[in-house]
């Protein structure tokens, strides 16, 4: 795809002193990961556990410590936060279609969800921005960004900087799923990532065992999903807790619902006039999935962006796992949630 992604701009040259500057920073986070516990992960690479959560070294490089370090949130911003396999991409497209309704009406044949995958249009703070791997050591400047600004994020609630988790304005918008079938949407894709670095797949068996562990991505899963809840309940104005299964049974009075969270409401003219069914199809999955950028463009990782589109259904674990398996995960989840007043 010829198009640069509109997020690159925050990337400006710089001097050759702020350059050196930026690499030392960078050596600096290298050096206290190093020290953290490593092991061989699932997509053949090392993980490393930080602040109680697993990240992928290439997929993240130090990003987590450079977020931390480097982000400061406006007022205006909207995080849009998961662990991955919860329906990101889907909840990126929503949010970006509600939030520039007037720049860009929904049926217009011009949108930028019709040329850009949601991935480019909302970036991960510690995966597009601040990820050495993927900018050459550069901190990104992202004052440069327009406002209000979208991003979005796998690093737990837990570990986000203060400027979000301590501002009365920053607004996080959060998406979870049932954890059966996170883990088989995860696994599909981690074989997907394998296959694309002519790695064997792993068996759903393996995929299991890392997952009870607590060692998927950005995991454990359930201490991931527990941090934004009980935000969540905490600070009920800043952060809206979403549930990806609710959200396909009635997409109408969920979008409604972020768009007031997000301080843009639809008016009842916009309602007439369609606007909510309007975004609701142009982000479905049947639309999405069909584009041309997202059958055949090519993420940073590498991957095509239809990895990113497999079913968009609630319940295909049941035709993968076994009633072992089930019995297992149900028992830990529940374990895990007890208590909380959240179910999964
Ligand atoms: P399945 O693997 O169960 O099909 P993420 O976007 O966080 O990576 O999550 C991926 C999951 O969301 C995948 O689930 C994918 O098919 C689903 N998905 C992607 N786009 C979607 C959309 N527009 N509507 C509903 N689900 C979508």
């Amino acid at each position: 795809m010829a198009h640069n992604a509109p997020y690159k701009i925050c990337f400006v040259p710089k001097s050759r002193e702020e350059e050196e500057e930026d690499e030392k920073i960078y050596k600096s986070y290298e050096e206290i990961i190093s020290k953290l516990p490593t092991v061989e992960g699932w997509s053949g690479k090392p993980v490393y556990q930080y602040q109680g959560f697993w990240y992928n070294s290439d997929l993240v490089g130090v990003g987590p410590l450079a977020v931390q370090n480097h982000f400061t949130s406006k007022p205006t911003d909207i995080l849009l936060a998961s662990t991955p396999k919860c329906g990101s991409t889907w909840l990126k497209s929503l949010a970006f279609a509600v939030m520039n309704r007037k720049t860009h009406l929904p049926s217009t044949h011009q949108h930028p969800l019709l040329t850009f995958n949601s991935h480019d249009l909302v970036p991960v703070l510690e995966i597009r921005l601040y990820n050495n791997n993927l900018n050459g050591n550069q901190i990104p400047n992202l004052e440069i960004l327009p406002s209000p600004r979208l991003f979005g994020t796998h690093m737990p609630y837990t570990s986000l900087p203060q400027s979000i988790t301590h501002s009365d304005h920053a607004r996080i918008v959060y998406i979870c799923r049932n954890t059966k079938d996170n883990l088989v949407s995860w696994w599909h894709f981690v074989n997907k990532i394998r296959s694309n670095i002519s790695l064997e797949p792993i068996k759903l068996e393996e995929a299991f065992q890392w997952f009870c562990k607590g060692m998927s991505v950005f995991g454990p899963f359930w201490d991931h999903v527990l941090g934004y809840w009980k935000g969540s309940l905490e600070r009920p104005r800043n952060v809206l807790f979403l549930k990806y299964d609710e959200m396909l049974a009635e997409p109408v009075l969920h979008l409604k619902k972020m768009a007031d969270f997000m301080g843009c409401p639809f008016s009842l003219m916009e309602e007439k006039e369609g606007l909510v069914d309007q975004i609701i199809k142009l982000c479905s999955f049947e639309s999405l999935s069909n584009l041309e950028v997202n059958k055949g463009g090519t993420s940073h990782l590498g991957l095509t962006y239809n990895a990113y589109f497999r079913q968009g259904k609630v319940g295909d674990s049941a035709n993968y796992l076994t009633p072992e398996m089930i019995e297992q995960l149900d028992h830990i989840t529940e374990q895990k949630l007890h208590g909380s007043g959240l179910t999964l």
